[in-house]
């Protein structure tokens, strides 16, 4: 590329081509989307050019941050590296939720494990206010040593979790048979670092080790938050337009790829499914059949 020559109307042809570009030293930076919990410049940090965030955990605080917006519907990803080394007892969370009361809910929680063993993400959903839907599967890869991608796309109709745009869990609307659906209520982006070590580690058996301390959990990319941002009310939000791309037919429902591969994580990587827990759910919650792809 031609080195940019700097003139009268060099920063729109800057601006316009940052657009273009994929890696950009103009894209979103982290306090465009999102503001710190804490203030004190240590438990979050942010770099100069505000492409990486990282959240910092020690015996005295635990940290995170939140969206500056509240979203409803979109295609909406993080792209996050996890704590590295031994990260028992820790609990890196990423989710959407909205306010209280009968909130929305979209979980992704990643339990930390002492050195060389794996981590687990559970995920969880919540619609109006009922939860208790977990589950946990182990990763194909090891999360600590480079950035992967986090998201659900969400709409209307179906709710999917992706892991490296790989399907791992599917929520469809099952207003139909009772089900409560994430659909009325904006929710906002938060991500925290905290310790879990009462029951996050091999259930609680493995404690976190401050020695280790501080336990560091980096996030970058700032650009992939693409939703509906809801300013005063939702209608704007729930209507079907080209803008809403992921609302198209093409998302309505999980293609045959798509299946296989949620087929794949169920069968290969699954260590916990509320749908088959008897202890719990004698007989499993109406939504579990309806979940599950069928090749
Ligand atoms: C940690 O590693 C152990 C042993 O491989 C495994 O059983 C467990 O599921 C892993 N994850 C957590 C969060 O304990
Ligand atoms: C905590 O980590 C230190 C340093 O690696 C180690 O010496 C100590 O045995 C660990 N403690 C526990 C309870 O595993
Ligand atoms: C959703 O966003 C991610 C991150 O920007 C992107 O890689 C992915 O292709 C998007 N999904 C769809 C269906 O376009």
């Amino acid at each position: 590329m031609e080195p940019l020559q700097l003139r009268n109307g060099a920063v729109a042809t800057f601006a316009a081509l940052c657009w273009a570009m994929v890696s950009c030293v103009h894209g979103v930076t982290f306090l465009e989307q999102f503001t710190p919990f804490s203030k004190d410049g240590y438990h979050v940090q942010v770099a100069p050019d505000g492409q990486e965030a990282k959240i910092v955990l020690d015996q005295y605080a635990a940290s995170g941050f939140g969206s500056n917006y509240q979203y409803l519907f979109g295609n909406i990803t993080m792209m996050i590296k996890l704590v590295p080394g031994d990260s028992a007892g820790t609990v890196t969370a990423y989710y959407l939720s909205s306010a209280q009361p009968n909130h929305d809910e979209l979980d992704f929680e990643f339990l930390g494990n002492v050195s060389g063993q794996p981590y687990s993400l559970q995920t969880n959903v919540y619609a109006n206010g009922i939860g208790r839907r977990e589950q946990r599967i182990s990763l194909w890869f090891d999360p600590t040593t480079d950035y992967h991608s986090y998201g659900v796309l969400w709409n209307r109709k179906q709710i999917i979790f992706t892991v490296d745009n790989k399907p791992i869990r599917l929520f469809k609307n099952n207003e139909d048979v009772g089900i409560a659906y994430p659909n009325s209520k904006p929710m906002g982006l938060y991500a925290s670092l905290w310790n879990g070590d009462s029951w996050a580690t091999q259930n609680g058996w493995v404690k976190t080790n401050w020695t280790h301390a501080p336990f560091i959990v980096s996030f970058r990319d700032f650009s992939t938050l693409d939703g509906c941002v809801v300013t005063n009310d939702i209608n704007p939000c729930t209507q079907v337009t080209p803008t809403h791309w992921w609302e198209a037919s093409a998302y309505q429902t999980i293609d045959h790829n798509q299946a296989e591969q949620l087929l794949w994580v169920k069968n290969n990587y699954m260590i916990y499914d509320y749908c088959t827990d008897t202890s719990r759910f004698p007989s499993p919650p109406v939504e579990c059949s309806r979940n599950v792809p069928v090749l």
